[in-house]
């Protein structure tokens, strides 16, 4: 069950959910770099981003970690559905990295809730 949540996610990594007009690729969840072993004394972050809906707006947040281990895997991990769960994407270093910044949108009328990890060393 965990190896088929873990696959429909990285299908979204590679499938944008949306093409904008400028032609920009929007993801609904990230997978990025190696993260295939990821132990847990690796973990440099979590954090959970969670704002409700507002009818007719839309939300937005960052999730920022500036640290001393070199990123070797990002996860931001849309809780919600393709269909409603908004978009995220790396702004600012990530993998390979010492700090990233991960910036997270909702669509129109719907929250966000996306579940982040940082592992390096
Ligand atoms: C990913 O990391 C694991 C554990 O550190 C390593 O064994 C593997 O070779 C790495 N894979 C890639 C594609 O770098
Ligand atoms: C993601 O962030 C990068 C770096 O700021 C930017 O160039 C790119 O246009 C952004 N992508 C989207 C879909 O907003």
């Amino acid at each position: 069950m965990i190896v088929v949540f873990a696959f429909l996610f990285s299908v979204a990594v590679i499938t944008p959910a949306s093409i904008n007009a400028q032609g920009d690729n929007y993801v609904t969840s990230i997978i990025d770099g190696n993260c295939t072993t990821t132990p847990d004394q690796d973990i440099l972050f979590n954090d959970h981003v969670h704002k409700v809906g507002i009818p007719l707006f839309t939300r937005s947040a960052t999730s920022t970690y500036y640290g001393d281990g070199i990123i070797y895997c990002v996860k931001a991990i849309n809780q919600q559905s393709e269909e409603v769960g908004g978009h995220v994407n790396i702004t600012k270093g990530g993998v390979g990295h010492t700090f990233v910044n991960i910036e997270m949108k909702s669509f129109v009328s719907h929250g966000i809730d996306f579940r982040i990890s940082i592992y390096g060393k």
